[in-house]
């Protein structure tokens, strides 16, 4: 689902957040491991107000292994404990409990000598659409919760959600917006899914990912559509789309008289990516030089 964001919401979206931090002991951030910086609020340092904080790399299933190591270590430098996990099979999820008691260690210590035998954590999940977070939460309660209207400004009666006998998640996640007037980061949600939008331009979106690929997963090209991309000029646009209709023609992406059909090839490309069947890969490292501040 598309949101469209505008100002209202946005104020609405982070007075929620703000409303509901009063509650809790840690916010737990999704992020898409794949794309941990373009997938994260630009405001949200200042929106967390220094509640403790867990990140969590989502859909690590489908991110490089690799890479998200490297991004492990950036959160760790920026002070923020970061865990890979998969919110759909539940990998690495167990450690969602310890990590977030090891946040509020001093608490619970006091707490301990004071003779009060600590209570469940409570935590609020945030981040943007289609991050996972309903997914999330559906796992740690290990039911179906309700959906929760995944738009800004739609609440519902605030509930707690056992996830076993050490926390306490609120039922309605915190839905962010992302840094979406940054063309790069636009281009690596839609190439993610993170925008699933039908009006999608899914040729420019195909274009940059077949064109990080070209750069960075040269090996994934070769498995999956057997092509040899190796010498290609990224500085030449036309290289890069000569690749996307050699893609198109293993494909059968074919217009009468034999063209191919790049639109059809594109989404096509990214149905691909978004599924994981081109293998494991990330479309932004913390060494890409690219400024994805998350300040404002
Ligand atoms: P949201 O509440 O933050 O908006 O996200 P939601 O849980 O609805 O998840 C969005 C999509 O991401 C869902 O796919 C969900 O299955 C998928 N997803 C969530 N976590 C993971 C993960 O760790 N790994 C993978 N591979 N996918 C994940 P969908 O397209 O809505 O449905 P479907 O693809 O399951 O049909």
């Amino acid at each position: 689902m598309t949101i469209q964001w505008f100002p209202g919401h946005m104020t609405r979206a982070r007075r929620q957040i703000e409303e509901k931090l009063k509650l809790i002991d840690v916010v737990i951030e999704l992020l898409d491991a794949r794309i941990p910086l373009s997938s994260r609020n630009p405001m949200i340092d200042e929106i967390l107000q220094g509640k403790p904080r867990l990140v969590l790399l989502n859909k690590f299933d489908l991110a490089d292994p690799q890479t998200t190591q490297a991004w492990v270590a950036y959160f760790k430098r920026k002070g923020l404990d970061a865990l890979p996990i998969d919110a759909v099979t539940g990998n690495q999820m167990k450690e969602i409990v310890p990590r977030s008691q090891a946040l509020l260690k001093e608490k619970i210590e006091r707490q301990l000598r004071k003779g009060i035998q600590p209570r469940a954590v409570r935590a609020l999940i945030v981040g943007i659409p289609n991050v996972g977070k309903s997914t999330l939460i559906n796992r740690l309660a290990g039911r179906k919760v309700a959906a929760t209207g995944d738009k800004p400004g739609v609440t519902k009666g605030q509930q707690w959600i056992k996830a076993g006998s050490e926390l306490e998640l609120l039922d309605t996640p915190g839905i962010l917006w992302p840094k979406f007037e940054d063309p790069g980061v636009g281009l690596r949600l839609a190439a993610t899914g993170a925008i699933r939008d039908e009006v999608l331009p899914w040729e420019e979106v195909a274009f940059f990912a077949v064109k990080y690929m070209v750069q960075y997963y040269e090996e994934a090209l070769k498995e999956r559509f057997s092509l040899d991309v190796e010498g290609i000029d990224l500085e030449n646009p036309q290289e890069v789309v000569e690749v996307m209709e050699a893609i198109g023609r293993k494909r059968g992406c074919l217009q009468s008289g034999g063209r191919v059909d790049l639109e059809k090839a594109s989404t096509l490309i990214l149905r691909d990516l978004r599924a994981g069947k081109m293998g494991r890969i990330s479309l932004e490292h913390p060494d890409d030089g690219v400024d994805l501040s998350v300040e404002r």
